[in-house]
């Protein structure tokens, strides 16, 4: 606990100094988009597992490839209207083309966090504060769509995902393995 605040603290530091084209944000709130950012990606990710745990359960994984999809669910689209913020997830390994990194600060944190010198963290560029948190293979299930294809994925999801997935990138994982981060772009004034 004490380890990630300081890392925080220090990225926050560091960020608010390294950003002197910015407009200037104060403590307050880094520490209130920090905390919506993790409720954020709280909701979002339990979403996510219960809509996929669900479909599994009725119709195998094959049924629920369509589920670990942010677009699959509204209430992501209303945390987004509420919050006045776009919910991605991005990861070097992607499997939806769309979810890729983007630039060099997510490429330049992505190595931080691969290297656990960061926990979640929201950096301030230009009109936006944009807010990151690492995802982890955090349960056996998602092998079922991550995991290793000849002895994880069953041939019916794997026939499913290369169809609609042909680059995908998203295989070849282990249980806790750094899998990708939340994006969540908060526009501010
Ligand atoms: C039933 C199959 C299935 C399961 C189970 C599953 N995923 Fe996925 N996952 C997918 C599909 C399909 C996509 C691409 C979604 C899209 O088009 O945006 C995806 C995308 C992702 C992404 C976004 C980056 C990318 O590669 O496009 C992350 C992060 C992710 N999954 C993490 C997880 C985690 C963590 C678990 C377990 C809690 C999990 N997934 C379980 C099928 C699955």
């Amino acid at each position: 606990m004490k380890r990630s605040y300081f890392y925080l603290f220090a990225g926050i530091i560091l960020l608010v100094s390294c950003n002197q084209n910015s407009s200037k944000i104060d403590l307050e709130s880094y520490v209130e988009f920090q905390k919506k950012g993790t409720e954020i990606s709280q909701i979002a990710q339990s979403t996510l597992l219960v809509n996929v745990g669900k479909a599994i359960q009725k119709g195998g994984p094959e049924h629920a490839v369509e589920f670990c999809n942010l677009q699959a669910s509204s209430i992501v689209d209303s945390l987004n209207n509420a919050n006045n913020c776009v919910i991605s997830r991005v990861s070097i390994k992607n499997r939806n083309p769309e979810n890729g990194l983007k630039d060099k600060q997510d490429k330049e944190l992505w190595t931080l966090f691969q290297n656990n010198l960061l926990s979640d963290t929201l950096v301030h560029v230009k009109q936006k504060l944009v807010y990151y948190k690492p995802i982890k293979i955090g349960m056996p299930a998602c092998l079922k769509c991550h995991g290793n294809p000849e002895t994880e994925i069953n041939s019916a999801s794997s026939e499913k995902l290369k169809t609609l997935y042909p680059n995908d990138l998203a295989v070849g994982y282990k249980l806790n393995d750094f899998r990708g981060l939340w994006k969540i772009e908060f526009e501010i004034k």
